[in-house]
């Protein structure tokens, strides 16, 4: 499947959904997430990813550096791209403080402004899953990457507790623009086979899961996720003050973490399950 739909997204749509995430994930506070939850993602996208040092790697959807910054840190020169300046900004001095070199560049995925080809390995971790329209996202992650070139894509699987986490979500969410897919469908092996299609060969793809011990209970991780998330911070707004639609999500997902907490481990942590994709462009 080589076809793309990026016709079918006009111009104004994807500015507003620009727009509206930018403000979405710089809402909150996620370097702290990243602190207290997925900084063990980074390095292992990276690690599977067999970055060499001196080759030219993008980061789409860098954030604040989670995977960037060891990329970095491994020898190669790296972009890290993302929609949110504020994140580029808190990624320049994590970066600083580690000592690594990079470059920090605002960039929608859907419309990367490199050349074809520019990359030897584009990379994104748990990134451009949240770009909408997955298709065109797809088509601009192998654009950029040479022939012989590499991609690695980490995302959380629709089945685990963030695709969950979503799925409770949704029906409190504003609603996704026209043409959205969900962020979870990323974690889905056959989906991202047919976004790639028959432009990428040796595909790898590995189901995998991050073991998460910050959290004492659901109610916990639900608050902490509350102030610092931006999807959960922009979910609870759309309720709005329906105090009682806001008391049965908040039920809804402290028993969502409690069942992830109690059926692993006896209640210290829980795993978190996301997909792992390698595949070598054609
Ligand atoms: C869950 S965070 C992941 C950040 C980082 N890669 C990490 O592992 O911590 C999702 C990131 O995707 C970025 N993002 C969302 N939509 C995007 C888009 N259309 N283009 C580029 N980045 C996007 C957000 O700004 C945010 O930094």
């Amino acid at each position: 499947m080589t076809t793309s739909p990026s016709a079918t997204v006009p111009a104004e749509l994807l500015e507003t959904v620009r727009t509206k995430h930018r403000a979405l994930w710089a809402s909150g506070d996620y370097p702290a997430v990243v602190a207290n939850a997925v900084a063990g993602l980074g390095p292992v996208l990276v690690e599977a990813c067999r970055l060499r040092p001196g080759e030219t790697v993008l980061d789409v959807g860098a954030g604040s550096g989670n995977a960037a910054i060891p990329a970095a840190l491994a020898g190669a020169d790296v972009v890290a791209s993302d929609l949110t300046p504020e994140l580029l900004d808190v990624g320049r001095e994590l970066a600083a403080a580690q000592g690594a070199q990079l470059r920090w560049e605002q960039a929608d995925a859907h419309a990367l402004p490199y050349p074809d080809g520019a990359f030897d390995v584009v990379m994104s971790c748990i990134g451009v899953m949240f770009a909408p329209f997955h298709q065109l996202a797809a088509d601009e992650l192998l654009r950029v990457t040479r022939h012989g070139g590499r991609v690695g894509v980490l995302s959380w699987t629709p089945d685990g507790f963030i695709g969950e986490l979503f799925a409770t979500l949704r029906p409190y969410a504003p609603p996704p623009p026209p043409g959205a897919q969900p962020p979870p469908l990323w974690g889905d092996e056959s989906h991202v086979r047919d976004l790639l299609g028959d432009r990428v060969r040796h595909l790898h793809a590995e189901t995998r899961t991050l073991t998460v011990d910050r959290f004492a209970s659901g109610a916990e991780l639900r608050d902490f996720f509350k102030a610092a998330y931006g999807p959960m911070i922009a979910t609870y707004r759309n309720v709005g003050d329906d105090a009682e639609r806001a008391q049965q999500l908040d039920e809804e997902l402290a028993a969502l973490g409690d069942r992830y907490l109690t059926g692993h481990d006896g209640g210290s942590s829980m795993e978190w399950e996301y997909l792992l994709v390698t595949a070598e462009r054609r």
